[in-house]
C-alpha cells in the first residue's frame, strides 16, 4: 500500500512489490571498491578464483536510509531504516538479525533492487565492474541480477504447467547449459533434497509447503550467482532437510559465493552465519 511506483523489475517470486526501485539515468559506478580490509580476501580467507575479482566486499552498503509512504493513507511515512550500513566479502554467510518487523526482509529487497532507497548505495561487485543498486538503470539491474545476484524468497511463485524439474533447470538453462544437462543437474539436487521422484515431472502447485520450498531452493542454488540473498529458506523444512540445506550453503561459501540471509532457524543461523547483522541498529536511528 506503499509508494506506488510502477517497477519493471519484479521479485522472481510474485512478491509484493510496493516501494519500487527507482529509474535512474546514472551510470554505473565502475570505481573499484576499496575496503577498510585493503586487498584482502574476506574473513574467513576462504576465497578461491584469482586476481582482482576476489578481493575486497562482493557487497558494500553504506548510509541507506528508507521510509515508506503510505499514499493510500494520506501520505502516513514509516521510516524502516536510516543509517543502514555493511559489507559482505566473498565466502561468508551473514544473517540480517532482529524481530519481526525490524526491516529485514525490507533490506534484502532494497538490496536486490526492488525497494528504492532515499539515501546511501548499495554497491555489488559484477566481475570487474562496481554497479550501485540504488542508482543504476534497471536494464543493468536485470542483468546483475543474471550473472551475479540471486534472491532465493521464502515462496515458490509457482507457474502453471510446469514441472518441477523444468523450475529448477531454469536458471542454469537461462545461463546457456544444455536442457539435457540442466535437467540431470536439477534432478540431482531435488534428489539430494528428498524430493520424491514421483513429484519431478509434476507443476509443483499441489505440492506442500515444505515440497514447494525444497523446489525454491533448488531453483536458487542450481546456478551459480557470487552474491546470494535468502529470505527464510527453511522456514517449512523439517530437520532432514533443514540439514541438507546447510550442507549446500555450507558449499555455496566453499565456493566463495557470498550471503546475505533471514535465517530464523537458530539450527540453521549457527551452522552457517559468520556473523549477524542487528537490523534494530538501523531501525533505531529512522
Ligand atoms: N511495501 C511496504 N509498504 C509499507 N510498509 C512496509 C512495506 N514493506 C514492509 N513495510 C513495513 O516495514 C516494516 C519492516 O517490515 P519487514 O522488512 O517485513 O520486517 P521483517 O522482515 O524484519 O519482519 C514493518 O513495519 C512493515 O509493515
Ligand atoms: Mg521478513
Amino acid at each position: 500500500m506503499a509508494d506506488k511506483a510502477p517497477h519493471p523489475n519484479p521479485l522472481p517470486h510474485g512478491e509484493r512489490e510496493s516501494g519500487a526501485h527507482s529509474v535512474s539515468d546514472a551510470p554505473d559506478n565502475a570505481m573499484p571498491l576499496t575496503s577498510p580490509r585493503g586487498g584482502e580476501v574476506g574473513p574467513q580467507g576462504r576465497v578461491r578464483g584469482e586476481g582482482a575479482e576476489t578481493r575486497g566486499p562482493i557487497l558494500d552498503v553504506a548510509g541507506v536510509a528508507k521510509t515508506f509512504v503510505l499514499h493510500l493513507r494520506e501520505g502516513a511515512r514509516l521510516p524502516v531504516v536510516s543509517g543502514a550500513g555493511f559489507d559482505l566479502y566473498p565466502g561468508e554467510c551473514v544473517a540480517l538479525g532482529g524481530p519481526s518487523g525490524a526491516g529485514k526482509s525490507s533490506l534484502l529487497k532494497m538490496v536486490y533492487g526492488n525497494y528504492r532507497i532515499d539515501a546511501g548505495h548499495i554497491r555489488v561487485r559484477d566481475g570487474g565492474e562496481v554497479v550501485d543498486v540504488a542508482s543504476t538503470a534497471p536494464r543493468r539491474l536485470m542483468k546483475l541480477r543474471a550473472t551475479t545476484m540471486g534472491y532465493v524468497s521464502q515462496f515458490l511463485r509457482v507457474i502453471p504447467r510446469v514441472s518441477a524439474l523444468d523450475v529448477v533447470a531454469e536458471p542454469l538453462v537461462g545461463d546457456g547449459v544444455s536442457r539435457e544437462e540442466a535437467l540431470a543437474t536439477a534432478g540431482a539436487l531435488l534428489a539430494r533434497l528428498n524430493l520424491p521422484e514421483r513429484l519431478w515431472s509434476l507443476p509443483p502447485a499441489t505440492f506442500s509447503g515444505g515440497e514447494q520450498q525444497r523446489v525454491n531452493i533448488a531453483r536458487g542454488l542450481i546456478a551459480h550467482r557470487p552474491l546470494l540473498l535468502m529470505d527464510e529458506p527453511t522456514a517449512s523444512l523439517d530437520a532432514a532437510n533443514r540439514q541438507v540445506v546447510i550442507g549446500l550453503i555450507e558449499e555455496k561459501k566453499q565456493a566463495g559465493v557470498a550471503i546475505l540471509g533471514i535465517f530464523h532457524d537458530a539450527e540453521v543461523r549457527e551452522a552457517v552465519c559468520d556473523r549477524v547483522i542487528d537490523v534494530t541498529d538501523f531501525a533505531r536511528a529512522a
